[in-house]
């Protein structure tokens, strides 16, 4: 393992899958960003597309996302002059009023896995959105992993939200971006070390303006936390990955 230990190195969150989102718009860009992800050290990456409930229904999700993988998989075979990293496919569901109760949501869970990844609105946080995520983990049983909190202290409730939030049995995974970012990097560090689930993803988007670059956030990690936080890091990723089916590429 790149990292010494004895955990993989894994990236909770891209959107590297091709024509899926707003992330890798081919799969020429999805080969060459896995490739950065391989020159990395990463293992697995989770394939987590945006899923937005007010544009199609799970099933359609689901069945784009496999389109999507397959197209990769085809790639695959005529791109073997690098070691691919495992996939595990995902979804970042942007959060919807009612996502607590939604039949089927248990489609967008990290394959084989119980771990949803809610993306929280980016304009207000109502009592109903942070009881719906009270409700997903508490009564539902799901691990759920809020992406990005650091990207919303402008949200004039986040404090108050955030002690509710961290009172939860769920997992913050911060963006790489924000821990390279002067301005987000400070929140972003409070809040990996005020959680007992840190994670962290690279959520590349695409090869030059939101690319891969999770070794680079793993030093910045290192030097400003520690050693034991990247180890903590990579333990809570397995755990909140496990049980996981890891789609194998075709040879
Ligand atoms: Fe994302």
């Amino acid at each position: 393992m790149e990292n010494g230990k004895n955990n993989p190195i894994i990236d909770l969150h891209s959107h590297i899958l091709p024509q899926m989102d707003d992330g890798s718009q081919d799969v020429q860009t999805s080969v060459q960003m896995l490739r950065r992800l391989a020159e990395q050290g990463v293992d697995t990456v989770c394939a987590t597309p945006h899923f937005y409930a007010r544009q199609e229904s799970i099933d359609q999700f689901v069945c784009r996302r496999m389109n999507a993988f397959s197209q990769l998989n085809d790639a695959h075979i005529d791109a073997k002059d690098f070691r691919w990293p495992a996939m595990q496919l995902g979804a970042e569901i942007a959060y919807f009023p009612g996502v607590s109760e939604c039949a089927g949501v248990e489609q967008l869970c990290l394959a084989g896995t119980r771990t949803l990844m809610l993306e929280l609105s980016y304009t207000q946080w109502t009592p109903q959105q942070v009881e719906d995520v009270a409700s997903l983990s508490l009564d539902h049983g799901y691990q759920v992993i809020l992406v990005h909190p650091e990207r919303y202290a402008h949200i004039k409730t986040f404090q108050a939200d955030m002690e509710r939030l961290l009172s939860l049995p769920v997992a913050l995974q911060m963006d790489a971006d924000s821990l390279l970012s002067w301005r987000k990097r400070k929140l972003a560090l409070q809040l990996l070390e005020s959680t007992p689930f840190p994670l962290l993803g690279s959520d590349c988007h695409d090869l030059s303006t939101r690319p891969p670059r999770l070794a680079q956030v793993r030093q910045v990690v290192a030097r400003k936390l520690g050693k034991e936080m990247l180890e903590k890091l990579d333990e809570t990723a397995l755990i909140w990955t496990q049980n996981q089916t890891v789609e194998t590429w075709e040879v």
